[in-house]
């Protein structure tokens, strides 16, 4: 019986060593394990051996269905690990650089900031930045928006309950709360906090108003903020920069207009207009294009700077509004489809 039971190890060894696939392995299985495999026959005739020797005999079955069950596991785990290396391909080096990815390019409205930004640079502007989720006195408090003003309605305006916590953007008035920016504004008093003036900053970035989408509206869009403070800074400079910088950005043929208005942080206001029917898709003659004004000596108290003795302009404007008219795209919802069909175009 030893000697059988060790052939059949022996045998089994033999084929399982040279299994390749999962059919092959269950039918090696079946041959010593099965119903009818071997060593299911010799356990059979353990009827046939005499009783003294059954304890001994059984022993050495039972060892033999431990080593064969080992040599089985094995070799399941080896047809596993090839099928998976058959399904994973020959080995790569991901270090290597991707072979189809072409270079990027950039989208449309990045495209608008960055050469506003450098039109406005090369008249002696600096970049600023804030962040997204502010608090209401640098949105509203700070720009003479006071708690009744209609931008701040819960309506218009994204805020965060009352116990939400951003470690990175500190309060600056007990109790207030925060809210996703509704305006570039905010960067004007962030900057005017950090230092005196005189000082010049462009500001672009992404905002965030409760609006429903549709071909001109979007819930998160994009701003361009500038604030310039100096002595004896008045409305000629501010008409000046913006028919510079309309001009530079949409060509010579472009004017721009300002129309009388209110907005809490500068006096007098105005809406800049723009005319530009040389672009594509503009079938109006003045399209509304920001606002802007004389910055409110209540935003100077605010921030600590002398009214008397500083004087500014700022404005605000958006981004897809001018990428629109740039590009003659008429529904903003191109922008954030990131349809490669569109984002193609401005490769
Ligand atoms: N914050 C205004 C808006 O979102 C735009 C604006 C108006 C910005 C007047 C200004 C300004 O800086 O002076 O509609």
């Amino acid at each position: 019986m030893q000697d059988q039971l060790s052939s059949v190890l022996a045998k089994a060894a033999a084929e399982l060593s040279a299994v390749k696939s999962r059919p092959e392995f269950e039918a090696a299985k079946a041959r010593c394990v099965g119903p009818h495999g071997e060593l299911t026959l010799l356990m059979k005739q353990m009827g046939t051996v005499p009783k003294e020797q059954r304890p001994v005999v059984g022993k050495l079955i039972n060892e033999t269905k431990t080593q064969l069950q080992a040599l089985l596991d094995a070799t399941l785990a080896r047809i596993v690990a090839a099928e998976l290396a058959a399904q994973l391909g020959p080995a790569v080096d991901p270090t290597l650089p991707s072979t189809d990815a072409g270079p990027g390019t950039h989208h449309p409205l990045t495209l608008v900031r960055e050469e506003m930004c450098r039109i406005l640079r090369k008249v002696g502007f600096t970049v600023a930045d804030g962040p997204e989720v502010e608090s209401e006195y640098y949105c509203f408090d700070a720009l003479n928006t006071p708690a009744d003003h209609p931008a701040r309605d819960e309506k218009d305006t994204f805020y965060f309950p009352v116990n939400a916590r951003f470690s990175n953007v500190s309060k600056r008035v007990a109790g207030e709360k925060y809210l996703l920016r509704t305006h570039t504004s905010s960067v004007q008093i962030r900057t005017m906090l950090q230092g005196p003036p005189p000082l010049r900053i462009v500001s672009p970035g992404r905002v965030y108003r409760r609006d429903t989408s549709d071909a001109t509206h979007s819930a998160n869009f994009h701003q361009l903020e500038c604030l310039y403070v100096d002595r004896n800074v008045t409305v000629r400079d501010l008409k000046a920069l913006l028919d510079y910088i309309f001009a530079a950005l949409l060509g010579k043929d472009t004017l721009t207009r300002f129309r009388p208005h209110y907005f809490g942080y500068t006096e007098p206001s105005f809406e800049v207009d723009l005319s530009a029917s040389h672009l594509p898709k503009v079938n109006k003659p003045w399209i509304e294009i920001g606002g802007c004004g004389m910055v409110d000596p209540t935003v100077f108290e605010a921030v600590g700077y002398d009214s008397e003795v500083w004087s500014g302009y700022a404005f605000g404007m958006g981004l897809e509004r001018l990428a629109m008219l740039l590009y003659g795209i008429d529904d903003i919802r191109y922008f954030y489809q990131n349809d490669l069909r569109f984002l193609k175009q401005f490769a």
